[in-house]
């Protein structure tokens, strides 16, 4: 069956990772009819909403969808690059990712940070007798996407019925009552008992699926008691139906404290939406950073894939693109996981590894250089010369 695949751009250098990785798809035999949508900024600046209806239709009819990255940009230019004739009615901009998280439910998020043999940004440290070590790390995050600190419920200066509320709370009252209501910022962080069951049942199918030894739910239970805690408990049920993986639980300070002593030691990993992103990034520096860091946005019905990286508008009006596609090429394996499409997905990633092991075609990100216009004159390739390379390898 030919599938129809959702392609969401976005701005700066998300169209031209976008075109790459649809090259590699073709030519790794997935076949597909693709359906461009419109987000970002350029629509906040044009229609005053980052995420036109027409986009959020087009997903709730093909369900699947590549992703880019957006643009988004501070407060006081997001009025001021508004089109004139909106300029006076009141828009509000809004992240168009945590919106379209949010409409459809796409709350288990998955970030994998698996180290390519040979790749020069891989972590290394030091070991006994003045050794050099290079851990294969191999972890995947499990991320609950949609609610937690970045659920959106917060207020300053809160309306009186909230306020009442946390005043019923006597360490409330008792650390913040002489504090003037304006001057207080209140942001939520909120689990529900579905939610937490269904990220931690994603992660321990995957972990059984395929062969990892361990889950780690990494929080912050005895500080954070009631929402940590909720994790944790169900944590603990689920873990007992999966009888040959070892639940650890791990405080997410320590960690980051960990992340560079013994990262090879962890395999899945679950956390709630703004740890799950700390701990993501700790790992991802580990295996090559933003050029590399992949990751999907999964719901019961919808599923969206996209780098981690953001629209590094730097780069983004260059003749010849120099990011790194590898990132947006590797969340497209994901996509082909997800669709029971495994085979392709094996094909593309040992082309990638292949590329990487063989260090004749390195990204700028790779070489080390700072990215410019001349890291291509200083041996870097391409966008599409990385590409090209991966195509080669498949055959
Ligand atoms: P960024 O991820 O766009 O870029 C940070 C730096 O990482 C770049 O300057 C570049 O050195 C490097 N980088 C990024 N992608 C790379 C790639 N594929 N290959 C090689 N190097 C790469 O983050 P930044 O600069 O903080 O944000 C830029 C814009 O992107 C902002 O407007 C921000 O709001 C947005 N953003 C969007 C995200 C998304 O769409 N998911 C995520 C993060 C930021
Ligand atoms: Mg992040």
């Amino acid at each position: 069956m030919k599938r129809t695949v959702v392609t969401m751009p976005g701005d700066g250098i998300g169209g031209a990772v976008l075109d790459e990785t649809l090259r590699v798809l073709e030519a790794v035999g997935f076949e597909a009819d693709y359906v461009h949508a419109d987000i970002g900024w350029e629509f906040w600046k044009k229609e005053g909403n980052p995420l036109p209806d027409r986009t959020i239709d087009l997903l709730e009819k093909y369900k699947i969808a590549l992703f880019g990255a957006i643009t988004s940009k501070p407060k006081d230019k997001t009025l001021a690059e508004l089109d004139p004739s909106l300029q006076d009615k009141g828009l509000v901009y809004y992240s168009p990712i945590v919106a379209m998280r949010q409409h459809f439910n796409l709350d288990v998020c998955m970030r994998p940070c698996k180290a390519f043999t040979g790749n020069p940004l891989n972590f290394i440290r030091r070991g006994p007798a003045d050794t050099i070590e290079e851990p294969p790390v191999d972890v995947v995050i499990f991320r609950q996407n949609t609610e937690g600190l970045y659920g959106g419920v917060e207020w300053t200066d809160p309306p009186d019925n909230v306020y009442d509320a946390l005043m019923s709370h006597p360490k409330f009252e008792k650390n913040f009552a002489d504090v003037p209501r304006k001057d207080l910022a209140v942001s939520t962080r909120i689990f529900s008992r579905n939610a937490c069951r269904r990220i931690l049942t994603a992660a321990f199918e995957y972990a059984d699926k395929f062969g990892y030894k361990s889950v780690t739910i990494c929080e912050k239970p005895n500080v954070i008691r009631e929402t940590s805690g909720m994790l944790r408990e169900e944590g603990r049920k689920i873990s007992e139906k999966y009888p040959n993986i070892d639940l650890w639980e791990t405080n997410i300070d320590a960690q980051m404290m960990w992340l560079t002593k013994n990262p090879e030691d962890y395999g899945v990993i679950i956390s709630s939406n703004m740890f799950g992103d700390i701990v993501s990034d700790g790992f991802a520096g580990l295996v090559g950073g933003l050029g590399f860091a992949c990751s999907a946005n999964i719901g019961e019905e919808v599923a969206v894939f996209e780098p981690t990286h953001g629209s590094a508008p730097k780069y983004a009006d260059y003749e010849v693109p120099i990011v790194n596609p590898m990132a947006m090429i590797l969340s497209a394996c994901m996509m082909l996981d997800h669709i029971g499409e495994t085979e392709k997905a094996v094909r593309i990633r040992k082309a990638i590894e292949t590329v990487i092991a063989e260090g004749k075609i390195r990204s700028y990100d790779m070489l080390k250089l700072k990215g410019s216009q001349d890291v291509l004159e200083k041996g870097a390739a391409s966008t599409t010369e990385m590409t090209d390379a991966i195509i080669s390898a498949l055959n």
